[in-house]
């Protein structure tokens, strides 16, 4: 390049994805990092209930999807122990395990044949009775019908997650800029910085965009680069559980109720995450009576002690989808443009990987082979077409 960039990489987006590919990079590989967002750390990573449960959570048809989940949930506990390390805060990480129930006999059935498939795939799960699932949860109703115990699906805090990672970002001298970025700015077929909402502009050898489900809304990209991500919106809530009766659940907990599917996530302080729901209503963050009625029916019907529990907050946010439930993932066709967005329902689980092998990418190495069959070409317009 012929002019003096202001920095080496600017990273659209301040999610934990954004964060830890900035730490990841500044720390492993040296360049000068810029991180931008008005509202860092608030957007989908506030929002999550930040389960790892890349078994427990296995779709028909996303084997790959899945190889990248259980690589990721591998590497957690290094490098939340790292990150803790580096930002003198705790990560959150807690090794606890997941229990997944089933209420009617239609839910088991459905819990029956994820196993099947578990199984098949040489996963480790174990299938229990009722009362082997409240010998292990001993809150958990009377009324469920059987479950799975999948002792390697854990959980992290994302709250302490986004407040480490900020940490260890400015430790590590990662420049935090709490703007808006109004454009990314392509010149000559090559993505070279962004606009600023005061009317700034930061130069970069690089842009990285990782601005989760906004990322298909940030004005300067040609069509095609621009990423096939939508918001899915998840309502959620977070109880706290008095010290009399901790622990009230040991483990995470997933429900199939009455064809649906909920989650129980335990914090080691006695905070009860109970989420999701899930609606396509663009980017609409209000928080409806039904959702959380919903939300707090099943959690009543499989856990009934949950009712006498102080309610804290109810809170929606907006998963980046993608057209097949998988993140995108490394360059794109634009020259100078990285994206690491479309993580969906899996943001926080692939959180180490897609830091690690997007710094790779942005060291001028080859696309790491775990993140090849999610590279940004796979939606360009004529294999959108195939998709229609
Ligand atoms: N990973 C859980 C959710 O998206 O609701």
């Amino acid at each position: 390049m012929s002019y003096a960039p202001n920095t080496d990489i600017v990273i659209v987006g301040a999610g934990v994805i954004g964060l830890s590919i900035a730490w990841r990079a500044r720390t492993r590989y040296g360049p000068t990092v810029t991180v931008v967002d008005p509202s860092p750390g608030r957007g989908a990573s506030h929002a999550a209930a930040g389960m790892l449960t890349p078994v427990s959570e296995l779709q028909y048809g996303e084997e790959s999807l899945l190889r990248l989940g259980i690589e990721s949930a591998r590497r957690y506990p290094e490098f939340a122990a790292e990150l803790a390390d580096a930002a003198g805060l705790p990560s959150g990480y807690r090794a606890c395990g997941t229990i997944a129930v089933a209420l009617d006999a239609d839910d088991r059935a459905v819990l029956k044949d994820l196993h099947t498939h578990q199984t098949r795939l040489g996963l480790h799960s174990t299938w229990l009775t009722s009362r082997e699932c409240r010998r292990l949860e001993p809150m958990l109703s009377p009324a469920i019908t059987g479950g799975l115990h999948v002792e390697d699906d854990h959980q992290i805090d994302n709250r302490r997650l986004v407040a480490a990672l900020l940490a260890a970002c400015d430790r590590a001298g990662v420049r935090l800029v709490r703007e808006r970025v109004e454009r990314i700015l392509v010149t000559d077929e090559r993505a070279h910085g962004v606009r600023l909402a005061n009317g700034r502009e930061l130069s970069a050898d690089q842009v990285v965009l990782a601005a989760g489900c906004r990322s298909a809304l940030i004005p300067g990209l040609p069509p095609e680069v621009v990423p096939a991500v939508r918001p899915i919106k998840g309502e959620i809530l977070r109880l706290k559980v008095p010290p009399a009766m901790l622990p009230l659940l040991s483990r995470n907990v997933r429900g199939v109720v009455k064809g649906g599917s909920m989650y129980l996530v335990p914090r080691a302080d006695g905070e009860l995450v109970i989420g999701a729901t899930e609606y396509e209503l663009g980017h609409d963050t209000r928080v409806t009576a039904g959702g959380v009625y919903e939300l707090l029916r099943d959690a009543h019907e499989l856990v009934p002690g949950i009712t006498e529990l102080p309610l804290l907050e109810t809170l929606a946010g907006l998963r980046p989808g993608s057209p097949d439930n998988a993140p995108i993932l490394g360059r794109s066709a634009l020259a100078g443009l990285v994206v690491a967005t479309g993580h969906y329902r899996h943001g926080i689980l692939l959180t180490p990987i897609t830091a690690d092998t997007v710094a790779e990418v942005l060291a001028g190495g080859t696309t790491p082979d775990l993140i090849v069959p999610f590279g940004p070409d796979r939606f360009a317009p004529a294999a959108r077409k195939v998709m229609a």
